[in-house]
């Protein structure tokens, strides 16, 4: 058996539930410590994979390893995996001190032992002073860092998070994002992380899997996600809102020139960019900027530069507190959606004003056109 340290490869995994396919032919390995997230929407098989290593998804193809062994044979109670969800199914009967010893019962450890282990996992998620209380005396992020409490102090081969702060709301899901990364660095548990929030996994993750119907759409670090995305499924589903057919006029070993609307052109990085002269341009909506066209300098017409400006109208403003967000019409009927600070510039905006709108190429990303491929 290769040992590349990879804690845990998952090899062409493939799984039917009669006629839907909920993975078709999925390979990911994780190295060991490493916290690897599986990113997508709703029925793109993110749990239907997790659960294949937990045990309780048998997959129709493929193998499942874990620590150098083939796993798809043994039962999920022989894995030692540890699994979190959503729901934190603690035991409401059993005080926070018993939800954690449970596990280590089972194993039979002696008594010393688990009251030493439960007290090291409890002081590790903060909660060491709540050992006695019932979980319906705590508040949903404190259980879930009882969950989290209780499957590590089972010392698992691997932690498998699902949503694991899907009922969390907002500002304590935020803390418990970093909480959660610092622990699961100083253990170095390699752990399969699942989530369909692109900002949760930028947070979170060594290495994120970008998946699609039941298949892998891109792979990397946090930041190739982010600023590299390969398709337009991918771009999208990070936040680049704006995808815009453009034409390619000419290429040069590292730029491409493209043709957005009216006037100048505007050269891009060439990254992992597609064949073709028919393409799209991506770009984020806080990559653009906006001003009032009697404040700006006037859109010229001339060279191609990696600057694109050019005249638009201002259709569409909504304030959002510290943001503002805006869509604006370009000469050839295009639309583009920008972001920016709120400030005293932005309050002069008027819907139905002229304005000039300005773009950098090395904020945008050419992917394929729409059609060809997602
Ligand atoms: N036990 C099952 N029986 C039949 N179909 C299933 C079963 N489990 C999952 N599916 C289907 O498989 C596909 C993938 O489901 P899965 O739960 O893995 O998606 P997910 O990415 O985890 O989605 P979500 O973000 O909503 O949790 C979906 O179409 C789902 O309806
Ligand atoms: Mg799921």
């Amino acid at each position: 058996m290769p040992d590349r340290g990879f804690d845990v490869e998952f090899k062409c995994i493939r799984k039917r539930y009669g006629s839907i396919e909920a993975l078709r032919g999925v390979s990911i390995s994780i190295r060991r410590g490493e916290l690897l997230t599986l990113l997508g929407p709703s029925g793109c098989g993110k749990t239907t994979l997790l659960r294949t290593l937990a045990g309780f998804v048998r997959p129709t193809e493929g193998e499942v390893w874990l620590a150098g062994e083939r796993v798809d044979e043994v039962p999920p109670a022989r894995r030692n995996v540890g699994l979190v969800f959503q729901n934190y199914s603690l035991f409401p009967h059993m005080t926070v001190f018993d939800n954690c010893a449970f596990g280590l019962q089972m194993r039979h450890l002696d008594r010393s032992t688990i009251q030493k282990r439960v007290e090291e996992v409890l002081n590790l998620v903060h909660l060491a002073e709540f050992s006695g209380a019932y979980p319906s005396q705590l508040s949903g992020g404190m259980q879930q860092r009882v969950a989290l409490a209780r499957v590590i102090a089972i010392q698992p081969r691997a932690l498998l998070l699902d949503e694991p702060f899907g009922a969390i709301d907002r500002r304590l899901r935020d803390e418990m994002q970093v909480e959660v990364r610092k622990l699961q660095q100083k253990l170095g548990i390699t752990t399969l992380f699942v989530t369909h929030d692109q900002q949760e996994a930028l947070i979170m993750s060594d290495r994120i899997v970008v998946m699609n119907e039941g298949r892998v759409e891109q792979e990397g670090t946090p930041l190739d996600i982010y600023d590299s995305p390969r398709s337009r499924f991918v771009a999208g589903f990070l936040g680049m809102e704006n995808l815009l057919p453009v034409t390619v006029v000419r290429r040069t070993a590292d730029q491409a020139i493209v043709h957005v609307t009216e006037g100048p052109d505007l050269v891009v990085p060439l990254r992992a960019a597609p064949q073709g002269d028919h393409v799209t341009l991506a770009f984020r909506a806080e990559s653009v900027s906006l001003v009032r066209r009697e404040e700006s300098a006037g859109a010229e017409a001339g060279e191609a530069s990696n600057v694109l400006s050019v005249p638009g109208t201002l259709e569409f403003l909504m304030n959002l507190g510290a943001r503002v967000v805006y869509e604006v019409r370009l000469p050839d009927g295009k639309l583009v959606r920008g972001e920016a600070q709120r400030t005293d510039r932005t309050r002069a905006f008027g819907v139905g004003e002229p304005m000039t709108v300005t773009l950098k190429g090395d904020y945008c990303v050419l992917l394929p056109e729409s059609g060809a491929g997602t």
